[in-house]
């Protein structure tokens, strides 16, 4: 047994998850947690809300509410949508923590201590009314280019321009609305990261076989460009003051403390049984843990280049990430999922619309891996009817509904397997090898691509066996045909798991049985598991077709404003 500790990235409090959230990291590494835990590994699975930054500052300004309200009610919102997905979070926390700001504070410190932490003097927008650094996006004005009077000292919403805020013509606090502006001078923390790049380097060729080519090539991609210093401060009242003289008034910039977070909350994980667990097992163990990160791509520089590299910085012995599963994005009927202007189904109201499983399938058969995906209702209905519908639910309630009414309510007894199963066990045995290699190597849309072939093995085999032409002229053969498919329909509960959990104890409560590990799953003494005599009920169906109404209806709810 190994020790796996998974990470999905921590969605960022002050966003709305939608379908691309849940398949860019959390989906993705809820499934591998899943597997892993039922291949027989000890699995600690950590995740929260990433709650530091503007952006928290400026969400609590909008909602008219003081940051930490703010944040304390849109965790529970978080917490709340990831539960009724089914997540398995072991524990579920949050950055603005005391345990992580303590894990920030003594890393800084090892950073300090060994030279890698830089001084430098910035000039920076000061609000002489607001008596505070504005940070650039904090400040607004006119665009230069387009015109448009409310850009950001960061960029143009309307032209997309990356601006400097001193280009801003009319330019104000977006805090106060005040114009007395001026450009001072202020001091800020860096990280040396040139100074760690050696180190970081070598680091970095040690996982070179494992790590999948998207996250490779855009940490190679970045080295080669050479590092430059981060800014690791901000002038900002929300965060962890920095614990350094002389800069007592700002706090550590939100991309220092966020991936420290998952440290942060494995102690809060430990402190819920202090007695029975230990962050330290965990993050300060790479010889006996195996550190899987699950995440978007456009957070892979920050997992694979700052954080190992203020970890490395340290000097301590810390785990770092042995693989790094980057996602690409997933689109909305072609187009982008937008909050603002309530475009595309978002995470909350997906589970008011259908059970979980029909969106944990989905999401994971079409996950964005090697290239973006896009998330359309009529690809979404018709997976839902196809596969889910026609497929799974319908070989289960087929084979439970004409056992019971030809043969009885107990899974048939006597005879003997012919050619024809023996064959099928063969060729599953095949399949299911493959299943779960792909589970392994985290390539998921192969891997529920042989979940399916898998259930269409069944279909084949019911459909050449003939069970309800059979048990006219020989029903001792239509037995073993149908005990054969319901010992088919365990495995496929067995296996289907890990994507649709609570599908699968459907299935297994249909047939009075327990969940198992899956760890050398062998086919044949699996397909001999009910051997005849047990009880099962037929229960209600699993799924429900979509009909084509229902489809336009959804299209038009979720396009948003036109
Ligand atoms: N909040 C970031 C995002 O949603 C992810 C932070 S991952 C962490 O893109 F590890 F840094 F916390
Ligand atoms: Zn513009």
């Amino acid at each position: 047994m190994s020790k796996i500790l998974v990470t999905s990235a921590l969605p960022y409090i002050n966003g709305v998850p939608h379908l691309g959230h849940m398949v860019g990291c959390l989906l993705p590494s809820d499934t591998y947690a899943r597997f892993m835990r039922m291949m027989g590994n000890e699995v600690l699975y950590i995740c929260g809300t990433d709650e530091h930054g503007t952006t928290s500052e400026v969400g609590a300004l909008k909602a008219g509410m003081d940051v930490q309200a703010y944040c304390d009610m849109n965790h529970n919102r978080h917490a709340q949508t990831y539960k009724d997905f089914n997540l398995s979070f072991d524990f579920f926390g949050r950055t603005s923590t005391e345990e992580n700001k303590e894990m920030t504070y003594h890393i800084f410190e090892q950073l300090d201590k060994n030279g890698f932490i830089a001084e430098k003097t910035v000039k920076q927008v000061y609000s002489v009314d607001d008596k505070m650094f504005l940070a650039d996006r904090y400040i607004v004005g006119t665009c230069p280019y387009c015109g448009y009077d409310k850009a950001r000292g960061d960029q143009c919403e309307n032209c997309t321009k990356v601006l400097e805020p001193t280009e801003l013509i009319d330019a104000r606090s977006a805090v106060s609305g005040s114009k007395n502006l001026e450009v001072r001078e202020t001091k800020h923390l860096f990280l040396n990261l040139p100074k760690i790049e050696d180190k970081l380097e070598a680091w970095l060729k040690t996982k070179e076989p494992f790590w999948p080519d998207v996250a490779y090539t855009i940490a190679k991609k970045w080295l080669k460009e050479g590092l430059q210093e981060r800014c690791i401060t901000r002038d900002l009242k929300w965060g962890f003051p920095v614990n350094k003289k002389g800069y007592e008034d700002k706090v550590f910039y939100v991309w220092f403390d966020a991936p420290i977070g998952y440290i942060g909350i494995t102690k809060q994980w430990e402190e819920e049984k202090p007695q029975e667990r230990n962050w330290k097992d965990w993050w300060l163990n790479p010889q006996n843990v195996r550190h899987v990160e699950f995440m978007g791509k456009d957070n892979v520089p920050y997992h694979s280049i700052t954080f190992p590299a203020t970890l490395l910085g340290t000097g301590e012995n810390w785990t770092q990430v042995d693989f790094l599963k980057g996602m690409s994005y997933l689109t909305y009927e072609g187009g982008k999922f937008s909050k603002s202007e309530k475009r595309g189904i978002f995470a909350e109201d997906a589970v008011k619309e259908f059970p979980a499983d029909y969106w944990r399938y989905w999401l994971m058969s079409n996950a964005p891996e090697s290239s973006d995906s896009s998330f359309s209702w009529d690809l979404f209905a018709g997976a839902v009817n196809k596969d889910l519908n026609g497929v799974l639910g319908n070989f289960v309630s087929r084979v439970l509904k004409m056992t019971a009414s030809k043969l009885g309510d107990k899974v048939p007894e006597g005879g003997e397997n012919s050619k024809a199963e023996n064959e099928l066990i063969d060729v599953l045995q095949k399949r299911v090898n493959d299943y779960i290699k792909y589970m392994e190597e985290m390539e998921f849309r192969k891997a529920l691509g042989e979940l399916r072939a898998i259930w269409v093995e069944g279909n084949n085999y019911i459909s050449a066996e003939e069970p309800w032409a059979v048990i006219k002229t020989d029903e001792q053969r239509a037995k073993v045909i149908l005990r054969n498919c319901i010992n088919l329909i365990r495995v496929y509960a067995l296996l289907s798991a890990p994507i649709m959990p609570e599908t699968s104890q459907k299935i297994l409560d249909k047939l009075y049985t327990q969940p198992t590990l899956i760890k050398d799953f062998d086919v044949k003494k699996e397909m001999n598991f009910f051997k005849g005599g047990e009880s099962f009920e037929v229960g209600d169906m699993l799924f429900e077709r979509i009909t084509p109404e229902r489809v336009e209806e959804l299209k038009t709810k979720y396009a948003g404003a036109k």
